[in-house]
């Protein structure tokens, strides 16, 4: 079944949980499309995982619309959403509908995701006008790691507490179909859920959200420069990778690979004619 704007809000209405990964390239998207995943997110984190920057700072909309396109073809229940990269949408509310038009024409996504709570609603509902489906992301929002001074737990504080409240009521009331809660306590995000209508996806954000979201390099052990406390690592398949690259080095390396079902074969009077 394709999961769609209402599909999605109808899971949290009935208390089934909404399942979301990052995804970048088509062959992960046809596995975890397979898999039964309802959002499939190009996340900005391609910055880290995919491209080897420190942040998400670099990260283009030709880099995003590029694996968005790679992600939608692979692709056939999903939602698929793409973020929009920094400074694609905090200039104007123009470049914030025409990057946001450009990840769905170009990179046919389903919708969009910024980051930001009350300061970003002229851009979620301009968005939102162009029909084009909005998921905001407040708490810690990594593309201002460097007004945070660093990638920092947000909310801890009441005065935070209650500007988090704040921005996911603005963000609904803005229009947004769905909230992304990054790095906040569960017990706050678990009140943020129940004071706003629209699914919240949480990522280190306690399991009161209506649904969760990972970086699949991160919960499949393929990538560890750094590893957060709220990632499991559901399997090793970073280590599974390694062993088989080691494997096929040495399997060349002794002439075993490849073997006879791998090659391709000629008469032998042929080549006798050849020598
Ligand atoms: O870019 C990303 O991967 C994200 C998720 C962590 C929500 O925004
Ligand atoms: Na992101």
């Amino acid at each position: 079944m394709k999961n769609t704007v209402t599909s999605l809000q109808r899971q949290k209405n009935e208390g089934d949980k909404i399942t979301m990964l990052t995804c970048y390239d088509y062959s992960m998207a046809k596995l975890m499309d397979e898999a039964g995943i309802n959002m499939l997110l190009i996340g900005d984190s391609l910055g880290q995982v995919v491209l080897g920057y420190e942040d998400t700072l670099s990260v283009t909309m030709e880099d995003m619309i590029h694996h968005t396109r790679a992600v939608s073809r692979g692709a056939s229940n999903a939602f698929v959403l793409a973020d929009l990269p920094f400074m694609s949408y905090q200039t104007s509310i123009y470049d914030a509908v025409s990057n946001a038009g450009r990840l769905l024409k170009e990179g046919r996504a389903h919708g969009v995701k910024l980051e930001g709570g009350v300061k970003v609603c002229p851009q979620i509902k301009a968005i939102v006008d162009a029909s084009i489906p909005v998921c905001a992301h407040i708490g810690l929002t990594p593309q201002s790691v460097n007004a945070f001074g660093g990638f920092k737990i947000q909310g801890k504080t009441e005065e935070a507490a209650k500007q988090l409240i704040e921005d996911a009521k603005a963000v609904e009331a803005a229009g947004a179909f769905i909230v992304v809660l990054e790095g906040v306590p569960a017990k706050l995000a678990e009140l943020v859920s129940k004071e706003i209508s629209i699914p919240t996806i949480g990522i280190g954000a306690g399991a009161s959200c209506d649904g969760q979201v990972l970086v699949y390099q991160d919960m499949l052990t393929i990538f560890s420069d750094f590893t957060p406390k709220f990632v499991k690592q559901f399997a090793d398949v970073g280590g599974m990778m390694q062993q088989a690259f080691q494997d096929y080095i040495t399997e060349v390396k002794e002439g075993k690979f490849p073997a006879e079902e791998h090659s391709y074969s000629i008469s032998d009077d042929i080549i006798d004619r050849l020598y």
